[in-house]
């Protein structure tokens, strides 16, 4: 009996040794004088069956042990908590954690970069709704209920005969309407159509610009996105304009600039042709002024359209439009500003 009660004395010296916090020296609490399963209530228990010659001697030395194993547990609990105090639950010492700070999206910074050179050049910046009715996104800008652009294919239609506007040329509208020539504006926003592949996504933003005054020529129009282009890729290159049908203008063009990766002598990203497409443009069709109240005899007016993602695509050669929605750390880490 005696080695028992030894034995036990010294497997619960080494077990408060090696209990280094509160919650080990609770665990070891627990396992010796635990109510249910505790070595030293089991023990107890045991004294009830041993040898009546037997049990104040062995009555005795669990005792002691009890009371060892709590002064023990005392002792060692009053330790921990003063090694706490001393080092504090926090090392003041160690180095603090580096803020990471934050980078603009690329689409944000290209977005940025377009606005600061058309303010450059005088333009003011307008805005107008995602939500739109049939008449801005459509019947104002002279297309008519027919028109292939109105197929459901393209359109988002929501409820109360609205949709998602699908460029932003209604904004030339709603400016128009509030304003009287002269005009300078562009307008940047989110645009949404039933498309999607690697380089279309159903969401995506445009740039909008209109110049209406007295006077305004085609080559106004091609001076202003000669030197746009130039200035958002930072070089020199070459601007085309080919003809092209947009209910709105008259005439209307595509325009290309000179390829940024071969300088137009033909590479795999302008396919060969040494140019690449940048968007739509022309001269203010008639029936737009009309529709708007202004005297289209007075006035002339040039009006483009780009989108954002492409430019921030060229940029910075980046092949699959999603790469821009996933917002994959490892990909927004590599555009810092
Ligand atoms: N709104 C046209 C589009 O989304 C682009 C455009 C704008 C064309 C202005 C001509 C003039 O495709």
């Amino acid at each position: 009996m005696q080695s028992r009660v030894q034995g036990i004395r010294q497997r619960f010296d080494s077990d408060v040794a090696r209990a280094k916090d509160a919650a080990a020296l609770e665990e070891v609490r627990t396992r010796y004088l635990g109510r249910r399963a505790g070595i030293l209530t089991a023990l107890l228990r045991d004294l009830r069956d041993a040898p009546k010659a037997e049990r104040a001697a062995f009555g005795k030395a669990v005792n002691d042990l009890k009371a060892h194993v709590e002064a023990a547990l005392e002792a060692a609990r009053g330790k921990v908590s003063r090694a706490r105090t001393a080092a504090g639950p926090i090392d003041l010492t160690l180095p603090g954690r580096a803020q990471r700070p934050g980078t603009f999206h690329p689409i944000t910074q290209v977005r940025a970069l377009i606005e600061e050179i058309f303010l450059e050049m005088g333009y003011t910046l307008e805005t107008g709704p995602e939500i739109e009715t049939d008449f801005y996104n459509f019947e104002a800008l002279n297309i008519p209920p027919q028109h292939p652009a109105r197929d459901l294919q393209d359109t988002f239609y929501v409820e109360g005969g609205l949709l998602l506007r699908t460029h932003t040329s209604p904004v030339q509208i709603r400016t128009m309407q509030q304003r009287r020539p002269p005009i300078k504006m562009v307008a940047l926003g989110k645009v949404f159509r039933r498309d999607s592949d690697v380089t279309h996504s159903p969401v995506f933003h445009q740039v909008e610009g209109l110049v209406v005054s007295e006077g305004i020529t085609f080559a106004h129009l091609k001076g202003t996105l000669q030197h746009f282009c130039r200035r958002v890729f930072g070089k020199e290159l070459r601007l085309r304009l080919r003809p092209s049908y947009f209910p709105f203008v008259e005439p209307g063009a595509e325009y290309d600039i000179s390829c940024i990766f071969c300088g137009g002598s033909g590479c795999s990203r302008c396919k060969g042709s040494g140019f690449i497409e940048m968007g739509g443009a022309g001269m203010v069709h008639p029936a737009v002024f009309e529709k708007v109240g202004y005297d289209p005899e007075r006035y002339t007016g040039f009006a483009f359209g780009l989108g954002i993602e492409r430019i921030a695509m060229l940029k910075h050669g980046i092949d699959d439009i999603r790469l821009l929605y996933e917002n994959d750390l490892r990909f927004l880490q590599q555009f810092p500003g």
